[in-house]
């Protein structure tokens, strides 16, 4: 049987995709998935570049999408990788990234998801704290083997509550109230 959903991912991230569902599932939100690889605009603002790919996602599917922008900001490099994470993480990856780092370690995760329908654009910033480690510690995806969330001592890689704390759960949880309270009011 077909499932039908109301609300649909757009990314050409599996990872992403599959935390989101989890996530939302746990706010009892049926969240589909459109793969598909949305262009990027150059931009230093995580929210601006999300708003875009999210107009743009609308435009294409004509169906209430949801769409992800992260970063990974490293207080010794300034906020490197920023808004650039993703192309770095293709370019040096985690073994780069340890070989610039020192002492300080400070870093945090932001997510950025932006929301679009017919009628409404809406974006919902979260960010965690932590520090990267001195070594890749397990199998995660992305930045996690190197990743440190704060009150931790173990990687996002390493840690079976993820989906309950991370910046992704965070920023879902802001759209979930907006997005469960606007389904609510709709109804009346
Ligand atoms: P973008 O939002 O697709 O541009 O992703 C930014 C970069 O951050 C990508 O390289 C992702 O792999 C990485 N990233 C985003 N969220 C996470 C996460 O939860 N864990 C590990 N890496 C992440």
């Amino acid at each position: 049987m077909r499932q039908s959903f109301d609300l649909f991912f757009v990314s050409s991230n599996n990872h992403k995709y599959k935390e989101a569902k989890i996530i939302l599932d746990s706010f009892g939100i049926n969240l589909g998935f459109f793969k598909y690889e949305l262009e990027e605009i150059q931009s230093s603002s995580l929210k601006e570049i999300a708003i875009k790919k999210a107009t743009n996602a609308f435009q294409k599917y004509k169906k209430p999408i949801i769409v992800e922008d992260d970063g990974l900001f490293i207080n010794s490099l300034s906020g490197f990788p920023g808004p650039y994470s993703s192309y770095v993480f293709k370019t040096i990856g985690n073994k780069g990234i340890l070989n610039l780092l020192k002492q300080n370690r400070q870093a945090k995760f932001i997510s950025i998801i932006s929301y679009c329908d017919d009628k409404n654009s809406k974006s919902f910033e979260a960010q965690i704290d932590g520090v990267i480690s001195k070594k890749q510690n397990g199998k995660g995806w992305g930045y996690d083997p190197i990743f440190i969330p704060k009150n931790s001592k173990k990687t996002f890689s390493e840690i079976s509550d993820k989906n309950s704390l991370s910046h992704r759960f965070k920023a879902l949880k802001k759209f979930s109230n907006w997005y469960l309270h606007k389904l609510e009011s709709n109804d009346q």
